[in-house]
């Protein structure tokens, strides 16, 4: 069966109230982020699959995070505080081309390093554009993850670009791909920026993170 959030597994649940949300800092090395203990949430994916605007979607507000339709946008690992208790953060892309080769080893290097090293990275929301088949790079990154064994779950994001009947049989797809090497799915959510699709899901479930 599937393990979509969208379908209301956390409905009794309460919705987390954003009291605050405020930008904190941008960082290029991990000995620069925040020192202050509070929990975090990170987002990562390929370039312009969305995490900027999930941000966005998340706290409501609208210029939080920086977007762009130029992939790239997101350069840093960038901290905000949420409700003065916890942090989301949002990560540069992976897979942008245009790149030069200096630059993404830079990147790939802090981003590893942020991610391998921060005890207090509750979990990584991992975003996937639905409209896309699997891709290499991101069952790469993925399967890396795992490996790891940094706390992971997979954010479709993008979904009002696809007809609805069409949403179940892509998530599907991806799954049977994940099966192949792994025995356990991590929980798996359906956004859309554009209509909010997935907003309280998502909230509820990094709620119940902070909690544990
Ligand atoms: P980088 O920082 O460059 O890695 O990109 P990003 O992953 O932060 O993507 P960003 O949020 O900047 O969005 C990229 C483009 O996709 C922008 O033009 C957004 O308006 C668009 N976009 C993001 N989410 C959605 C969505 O849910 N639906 C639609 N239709 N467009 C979206
Ligand atoms: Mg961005």
């Amino acid at each position: 069966m599937l393990k979509i959030n969208n379908t209301g597994l956390f409905c009794n649940r309460e919705l987390m109230k954003v009291r605050s949300a405020v930008f904190e800092k941008s960082v290029t090395k991990v000995k620069d982020c925040p020192s202050t203990g509070f929990p975090e949430v990170a987002f990562i994916g390929r370039s312009n699959v969305g995490k900027s605007s999930l941000i966005n979607l998340l706290f409501e507000r609208k210029k939080l995070a920086k977007t762009s339709a130029t992939p790239g946008k997101t350069q840093t690992i960038n901290y905000f505080l949420i409700n003065r208790n916890w942090c989301a953060v949002d990560l540069p892309g992976y897979g942008w081309a245009k790149v030069s080769r200096d630059k993404k080893l830079a990147w790939s290097g802090f981003v590893r390093e942020y991610l391998l090293s921060r005890e207090n990275l509750m979990c990584l929301f991992v975003l996937l554009d639905i409209r896309l088949e699997p891709q290499p790079i991101d069952l790469q990154f993925l399967n890396w993850t795992v490996e790891q064994k940094i706390p992971i779950a997979l954010v479709f994001t993008k979904s009002d670009k696809l007809p609805k009947n069409k949403i179940i049989g892509a998530v599907e797809k991806y799954e049977s791909e994940l099966k192949k090497h792994w025995e356990f799915l991590p929980e798996i959510f359906i956004t859309s920026a554009e209509d909010k699709t997935g907003r309280n899901d998502l909230l509820i479930y990094i709620d119940s993170i902070l909690k544990d």
